[in-house]
């Protein structure tokens, strides 16, 4: 299903192993992550590896161009690294843009319900009105019913009819059309693309702690992206447009500097609020002895500015998760993931702010041999291979076949999933 070319005959491979490979465009850095799946399953994580890339901005592809260029020196870095050539990618992006529509939609059955029958309920809940923009992203199951009554699992169940109320995850036509650009450009297939926040939590939680009820905060350069789990279910997700570069940004305008100074001022003397600091404001000698600036700049000022930033993005995602009428209990817990969570005292801040025990997400693979992935900035892509890796099939409507027929094999749309290890609320 999936094609690479194994470069290493000295990987200790299983005979019948496939492998997959994730594509996270983020707004600072493109990530390939690579799994090897036995059996269906996904047994190991063969690497991630990462580029930089300039031309996608809040999690929005704004120049194609530049990302295939960046794409096209991660893949070379992929081939050297790690030994594959990458062929098809399932690609996250996490825009901002997305909009999420509610149906309901019911089949026929005859005697049990197949997997088919299943298929056929989430097409028809497709059945919505769209702006001509919009594309559907994603049909993600809230409820089945099996002659009316709810189940959690409808399969081979007895009935006459099956019906489904799910959520349809739409964005802008021209999001996908870059992504299917950029992929086209270094002759990579987009085989799906998935709203990267419904794949982060997969990364970072457990079981238990996604039944006990979880807020997965994904901090990352343009983008903050939240999902809401309680029950094993997904209740919330969203995806706020800021991130580390709107803290970045707002330093070098206090700071009167360029924005990669502030960049490094943040990362080595940044802190995310100036209560942690004493009460003394200390000089920030490194930047005196530079002459970086006639004035005397300080740690507190540092930690002031960015502190009053990352107050407006937790404001903003508390914010609209109220609107959306989110219900967050006491035992919740936080885990922050992404670069930006990084940021010196930025885990005991969202602690004090959501009075809610906070940790730090770090992706779930194994200790020892994948280390570098270990790192919150890779969550998504670790993520997004796990989604990557859950039970799908293909499917295609006779107009989706006439659209593969005249472009080629990058038509997203060829992909149906089935998202079937989690209904969502
Ligand atoms: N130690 C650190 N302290 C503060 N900020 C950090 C640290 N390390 C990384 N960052 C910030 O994290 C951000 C990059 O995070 P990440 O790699 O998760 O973003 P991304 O996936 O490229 O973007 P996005 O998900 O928003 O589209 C940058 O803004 C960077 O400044
Ligand atoms: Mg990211």
């Amino acid at each position: 299903m999936h094609s690479f070319d194994q470069m290493d005959a000295n990987l200790d491979l299983e005979d019948n192993a496939e492998f997959i490979a994730a594509l996270d465009i983020g707004t600072s850095k493109l990530t390939i992550s690579i799994g090897q799946v036995v059996n269906g399953k996904l047994r190991c994580l063969m690497g991630t590896v990462d580029a930089a890339t300039k031309g996608v901005e809040q999690g929005r592809i704004t120049n194609v161009q530049e990302v295939a260029r960046s794409l096209r020196s991660l893949l070379e870095d992929v081939e050297a690294i790690l030994g594959f050539q990458v062929g098809e990618v399932h690609v996250g992006i996490s825009d901002p843009s997305i909009a999420v529509h509610l149906n309901s939609a019911m089949v026929p059955v005859t005697d049990h319900v197949t997997r088919q029958d299943i298929i056929a309920v989430h097409r028809a809940a497709e059945a919505i009105p769209l702006q001509p923009y919009e594309a559907i992203l994603h049909v993600l199951p809230i409820r089945y019913y099996v002659d009316k009554k709810v189940v959690a699992a409808p399969e081979g169940q007895r009935s006459v009819r099956l019906d489904v109320d799910a959520k349809i995850v739409t964005i802008p036509r021209s999001s996908i059309d870059s992504v299917q650009r950029v992929c086209a450009e270094v002759g990579l297939i987009p085989v799906e693309i998935i709203f990267t926040p419904l794949a982060t939590a997969l990364a970072v939680t457990n079981p238990r702690s996604a039944f006990l009820g979880t807020i997965v905060m994904d901090m990352g350069a343009g983008t903050t992206d939240v999902t809401v789990h309680e029950g094993n279910k997904i209740t919330y997700f969203d995806v706020v447009p800021a991130g580390g570069d709107y803290i970045t940004g707002d330093l070098a305008q206090g700071l009167h500097c360029l924005t990669h100074e502030a960049e490094s001022i943040k990362l080595k003397h940044g802190c995310a609020n100036p209560m942690y600091l004493g009460e003394e404001p200390e000089p920030i000698a490194e930047l005196q002895q530079a002459g970086f600036s006639r004035w005397e700049i300080t740690y507190h000022d540092v930690a002031a500015i960015m502190g009053a930033r990352i107050d407006e993005i937790l404001t903003m995602v508390m914010s609209r998760m109220e609107q959306a009428e989110v219900e967050i209990k006491d035992h919740f817990e936080v885990i922050l993931t992404g670069g930006t969570s990084q940021m010196s005292q930025m885990r005991r801040y969202v602690e004090e702010v959501f009075q809610l025990r906070t940790a730090i997400g770090i992706p779930n693979v194994p200790q020892g041999e994948f280390d570098l992935a270990r790192n919150p900035q890779y969550a998504s892509s670790v993520g997004l291979l796990m989604f990557a890796n859950q039970e799908q099939v293909r499917v295609e409507t006779p107009v989706e076949a006439a659209q593969t027929a005249t472009t080629s094999k990058t038509s997203v749309f060829s992909k149906f999933k089935l998202i079937f290890s989690g209904l969502f609320d």
